[in-house]
């Protein structure tokens, strides 16, 4: 489902700061070969993040779901020269394309890859993050919330992606039918849910690309 029609999502695109060309060719890429390339997040949605990293002036950002290192490259042209990604995913295939990319790319050298479950590594890692995006496994999205937020800076944010599922939590919706409903929108109502019930976050839930929870500690 299209939460924007194509052709206002085209005109906000045409005038915004975008992703650089060493980005789009990663998007390319990834859309030409790669399963999955849905998962990208895509030019409005880096367009985005980029406006919040610089707006909090972002040094250190965290980053569960690397996959072909898309979205932590657009972060990275967005960080200060001294600033640092870590990104984790679990998928050693797609991460070694985004090695290739990085190695390439002006800002790659910001970017630290580690390989395994978020699950395993959060804890292992030192705070504060200014940033943190959650784009992984959906099940666990609550789990790296709870582990998350103590991490974060005193101006820190959390993003996460995904939170709308094309529709499919809002039942009522165009795309709430009961053919599409899976296990993640379970998953997601859940954490949509606890971000909106937990007094000591705030949340602002977003309709952008497939809805962008942006998460403060209050
Ligand atoms: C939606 S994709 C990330 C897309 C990426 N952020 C982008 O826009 O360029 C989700 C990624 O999460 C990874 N993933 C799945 N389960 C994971 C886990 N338990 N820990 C870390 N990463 C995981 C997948 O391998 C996949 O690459």
């Amino acid at each position: 489902m299209d939460m924007v029609d194509k052709k206002i999502e085209a005109y906000c695109i045409a005038k915004s700061n975008l992703p650089s060309a060493d980005c789009d060719r990663i998007e390319e890429y990834t859309k030409a070969n790669v399963h999955g390339f849905g998962m990208l997040i895509g030019k409005m949605e880096a367009s985005f993040i980029g406006f919040l990293l610089r707006s909090i002036q972002a040094k250190r950002v965290l980053e569960l779901g690397t996959y072909t290192g898309y979205s932590a490259l657009t972060m990275a042209e967005n960080l200060p020269d001294d600033g640092e990604i870590i990104t984790i995913d679990i998928n050693q295939t797609t991460v070694k394309l985004a090695k290739d990319f990085w190695s390439q790319a002006s800002h790659g050298h910001k970017i630290k890859s580690l390989i395994g479950s978020g699950l395993d590594i959060i804890p292992t890692l030192k705070a504060p993050f200014d940033f943190v995006f959650i784009d992984a496994d959906k099940r666990n999205y609550i789990a790296y919330l709870k582990l998350t937020v103590p991490l974060l800076s005193d101006r820190g944010i959390i993003v996460i992606d995904n939170v709308l599922w094309s529709g499919r939590v809002v039942p009522g919706s165009e795309s709430s039918g009961s053919e599409l409903h899976d296990r993640n929108t379970d998953f997601i109502r859940s954490v949509n849910n606890y971000i909106a019930s937990e007094p000591t976050l705030y949340g602002t839930l977003l309709p952008i690309r497939d809805g962008m929870f942006l998460i403060k500690k209050i």
